[in-house]
């Protein structure tokens, strides 16, 4: 296919402009670690976007006079803009660049949720929220994608978890905000204004990072390749880094992104991330996130304040083990994480079920140690490896693509499941609800053992040979040394 695309021919090893010199490297950690938590900020945004509701809606369906039918309606429409800006986010971050689509979506953000909170009536809220949700959605799925290209391989698995651990703290700062600015009697104005710091926050920090150097490499552009990785790199991890990206794109095409992905062997990687994504959500962890005042209420915790407050330390322990998770993920491996997870989850899901049947009448207290346990299980599994391996998992010119496709399944798994969780309960009852999660955790067990490849302590084009050759790893000895992965079947390229 060399004839419908531009061919990009990486310079030989001689030419190779990495200028990087032996050195302690503390300055290279020091600026990686500063440029991942700026781009986490993204994953804050996103956690604080979608969990400020919870509260927001009380004041809300005040000020607008909201029916059920319009507070759904107003629940769900930021979702379906993240779903669709998620879809958009891989196309533009391909063309413009990781960093100038993340300038662009902190932008929106900031500007959408200042206007949200001077929203005059329901119409525009409704707008402003689907504005808002595309740059939520778009950056969502951007954030990983350049978290992974700019890691060295040993740290990918950890500082892509920066992104889940901003993600909890928005969660569990959504709460707290709401808590306070609901006792203040300010209503939801200031709930959604206050959004506008950590969107300016990213949106100037993304004005001083730098650019994903796979981004740059798949244009062409090596030697500004070279330099970030020189800049944010040890000289050993810059070398390898380098050597696996340059063999990864020889003679590669750049165009028919999505052609290519449905083909054999990268079509198989499109299936774990799409399957993951949903996974991630039909568990139920967000009727949790979104709704957990309203189980808690269901639970006997029959005053708002005790209610809410019950909430606000499911976020703080999300939080909490999600730092766990990021400790884990590149020593025990993801697949470790996944199957110990998936198996907890069903477990507690399971003896919530049954607390809601048969418990006794004030059970509170038995349904937040259950909750608490579900959470737990989540957070240290689906929760970070999902945003993680769909971030790793295809090939560097295919990644933006692949993981916005993902993410769009993950965004409209979410919408389904939080529009019909209310409903299922009316319908079938706490108990059964819960169980029918707890039968897609075993599903997502079953996939996960069946499907999901352990990519702990392999460069991005390891991963991507694994695919091509079959879902064979390359031998052992090429692993351990970080060598240039060796394609042999060329021909699905
Ligand atoms: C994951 C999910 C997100 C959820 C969060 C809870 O990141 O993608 O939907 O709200 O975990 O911690």
């Amino acid at each position: 296919d060399e004839d419908d695309g531009l061919f990009l021919g990486p310079p030989l090893l001689e030419q190779s402009p990495l200028r990087v010199r032996q050195q302690s490297g503390w300055r290279q950690r020091l600026l990686l670690y500063v440029v991942v938590i700026i781009a986490a900020l993204g994953g804050l945004l996103f956690g604080y976007d979608t969990a400020v509701i919870s509260g927001a809606m009380l004041f809300l369906r005040v000020s607008f006079a909201l029916n059920a039918w319009m507070q759904e309606v107003t629940v769900s429409i930021a979702l379906l803009g993240a779903a669709i800006g998620s879809l958009g986010g891989g196309k533009l971050s391909d063309m413009l660049g990781r960093r100038t689509t993340l300038r662009l979506t902190a932008g929106v953000f900031t500007l959408g949720t200042l206007c949200t909170a001077l929203s005059i009536n329901w119409p525009m809220f409704l707008m402003l929220r689907f504005i808002v949700g595309l740059s939520i959605g778009a950056t969502a799925s951007i954030v990983p994608v350049y978290i992974s290209e700019i890691a060295p391989f040993r740290l990918r698995g950890v500082l892509v978890t920066f992104n889940q651990l901003a993600l909890t703290i928005g969660i569990a700062l959504a709460y707290w905000v709401d808590l306070a600015f609901a006792g203040a009697h300010m209503g939801w104005p200031p709930m959604y204004a206050v959004t506008a710091f950590p969107g300016l926050a990213l949106l100037i920090g993304m004005l001083f990072t730098l650019e994903s150097p796979r981004w740059l490499a798949s244009k062409g552009r090596w030697s500004e390749s070279a330099l970030v990785l020189e800049r944010l790199c040890t000289f050993e991890e810059a070398t390898q880094e380098w050597q696996t990206i340059r063999s990864s794109f020889a003679g590669r095409t750049t165009r028919g992104a999505l052609r290519e992905l449905l083909r054999p062997g990268l079509r198989v990687a499109l299936l774990t991330g799409i399957g993951l994504a949903i996974f991630q959500q039909v568990v139920g962890i967000n009727t949790v996130i979104y709704y957990a005042p309203t189980i808690f209420e269901y639970a006997g915790f029959t005053s708002a304040t005790s209610a809410i407050l019950a909430t606000s330390i499911v976020g703080v322990v999300n939080v909490l083990i999600t730092i766990i998770a990021g400790v884990l993920i590149d020593r025990v491996g993801r697949r470790a994480l996944l199957i110990g997870g998936t198996i907890s989850m069903t477990i507690t899901l399971v003896v919530l079920g049954v607390i809601f049947a048969i418990g006794p009448r004030q059970s509170g207290y038995l349904i937040l140690m259950a909750l608490l346990g579900y959470v737990i299980a989540f957070a240290i599994s689906l929760g970070p490896v999902f945003w993680l391996m769909c971030a790793e998992i295809f090939p560097t010119h295919l990644r933006a693509t692949g993981a916005s496709i993902a993410t769009f399944a993950n965004w409209s798994a979410n919408l389904l499941v939080s529009l019909t969780f209310l409903s299922l309960i009316n319908l079938i009852g706490k108990s059964f609800t819960f169980w029918v999660y707890a039968g897609m955790s075993i599903l997502a067990l079953i996939f996960c053992v069946l499907f999901v490849p352990e990519t702990r302590n392999k460069s991005l084009e390891q991963i991507e040979a694994y695919w091509l050759n079959g879902r064979k790893w390359e031998e052992k000895e090429a692993i351990a040394t970080g060598a240039i992965p060796n394609i042999k079947s060329r021909k699905y390229l």
